[in-house]
């Protein structure tokens, strides 16, 4: 079973006519991006096409160092460009921002700017010995590969790191629409107030549309079991520019290895789970761009404690530009607490497995800030959501995940964004997910969907027919 997270691989048939095509992976330099195009990378690589990991030196070491699942300084064929880029201001987030997106970052993506003429140089060698380059760069990293539109032999495709309903939702908008004259969408959908600075929506305003037109299609970590609605919408919106679309996900392996076959040593929590019965255990973690303040942390942990049910938290702070640049703040819990909720709850503080958990039989549920990262993986891993977004799509997609697909309850109510949660309010949630009627229906629902989306990467399953269309496409 050593290898059963791989996908197979094929047929030396093919390896000729494929070894002449390459493709290069553009990330934005965040967690969120880094880590679904290096998972996608590990797709690609199954098909005998090399793929070049393009990225500033610290970028790519955090990228390869958090990654779950497999091992990408062990997979052959994949090539990493640590480019070394002028050093970027780091500030650390600021717990108390009134808007959350993590504007601390705005820095590390104006640096992004400094790889345009390495990765220029990148692509024309890469022109000189392929046959193909294809390009797959992240929706905001449309400026820095721009010199593929000036290589023969070379395509580029944008990879959207959010979900397809949040990807239809802005491009309908954008075409001056509301929201209410779509029934795709539901009516109490939110606005984008509060989900970005101004800083970051100039930066999209930059970095996105003028760049699309030079695009060959676009790719989602997406299925088209769980969106195929807003994948058929954005299918129809493009049809006319000749763009294609791919939904090729889940990028995240849905098997985990066999714990003894893997080398890393295994994580507490995890041994910790195993003595848990059996969708008892909540999972809370807010991602990497979350920073609480020391008042809704003091909420959060009492309510934990109150649900009584168990519990895993990871708290931290959100990621700096570079991770690997000092310190993080190590937020204050109550006196004591980690004493009172002994044998309930673990709070971990550095990375945690975040896939090993979703996949282990004892989690039964998971709060989260609804990135688009951990609703693929807990999709996948068939566990229901307790939402509570933040910033940036994660509004929209707990709309998707609470009413659309109905897996999930809302923790934090969008419109009441500027207020605390209280521990009422998180003890009341946990208890609706983890011990009530409702909460086991939207865990056997999950469940379902987890099995069917973990069935459409398998052999003859839509997402891998997928791949194998868009495979066939960049190597025709
Ligand atoms: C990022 O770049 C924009 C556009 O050049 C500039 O206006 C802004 O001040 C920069 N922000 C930071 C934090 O460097």
């Amino acid at each position: 079973m050593a290898n059963q997270q791989d996908p197979p691989s094929h047929g030396i048939n093919d390896l000729t006519k494929q070894a002449q095509v390459v493709v290069v992976m553009v990330p934005l330099p965040a967690q969120g991006h880094l880590n679904q195009l290096l998972q996608l990378s590990r797709l690609i690589l199954s098909h005998n096409i090399p793929v070049h990991y393009v990225g500033a030196t610290t970028h790519n070491r955090q990228a390869k160092q958090r990654v779950h699942g497999w091992d990408p300084n062990a997979a052959a064929n994949i090539h990493f460009h640590d480019i070394e880029i002028p050093p970027f201001h780091c500030p650390p987030p600021d717990p108390k921002a009134k808007i959350k997106f993590p504007s601390h970052l705005q820095p590390v993506f104006n640096a992004s700017s400094q790889l345009t003429e390495p990765v220029s140089m990148l692509l024309r060698a890469l022109s000189c010995k392929a046959r193909k380059v294809i390009v797959i760069h992240d929706s905001l990293m449309g400026s820095v590969i721009e010199e593929a539109r000036f290589l023969s032999n070379a395509e580029s495709y944008t990879f959207h790191s959010v979900s397809a309903f949040a990807i239809s939702l802005y491009e309908w908008e954008q075409e001056g629409k509301l929201i209410e004259e779509n029934e795709l969408f539901p009516r109490d959908t939110p606005s984008l107030e509060g989900c970005f600075t101004d800083e970051f929506a100039d930066f999209v305003d930059c970095h996105y549309s003028k760049y699309q037109k030079f695009n060959t299609g676009c790719v989602y970590n997406t299925c088209k079991l769980v969106e195929s609605a807003y994948l058929d919408f954005l299918e129809k919106e493009t049809i006319k520019e000749g763009i294609k679309h791919w939904a090729l996900g889940p990028f995240n392996p849905v098997t985990i290895p066999e714990r003894s076959e893997s080398s890393k040593k295994q994580h507490f929590c995890l041994e910790w789970l195993d003595k848990q019965a059996k969708n008892t255990v909540i999972y809370v973690s807010f991602g990497t761009t979350t920073t609480f303040d020391d008042e809704q942390i003091k909420e959060l942990a009492i309510g934990l404690r109150e649900s009584k049910k168990k519990f895993i938290w990871v708290l931290r702070d959100g990621d700096k530009g570079d991770v690997f640049n000092g310190e993080e703040r190590r937020a204050e819990l109550p006196k004591g607490y980690e004493n009172s909720v002994d044998g309930i709850g673990l709070v971990v503080r550095d990375w945690a497995p975040q896939l090993e958990i979703l996949a282990h039989p004892a989690t039964g549920g998971f709060m989260s800030h609804c990135g688009w990262n951990s609703c693929m993986e807990s999709i996948s891993m068939g566990v229901p959501i307790a939402a509570w977004p933040m910033h940036s799509d994660q509004p929209r997609n707990t709309v998707l995940i609470t009413e659309v697909l109905k897996i999930g309850i809302v923790v934090k109510d969008w419109a009441q964004r500027d207020e605390i949660v209280t521990s009422k309010i998180v003890g009341s949630a946990v208890n609706r997910l983890m011990a009530s009627t409702e909460g086991d229906e939207m865990r056997k629902r999950a469940a379902e969907m987890g099995e069917s989306v973990r069935g459409s990467v398998a052999e003859g399953g839509v997402s891998r027919m997928e791949m194998e269309s868009f495979i066939a496409h960049i190597t025709r």
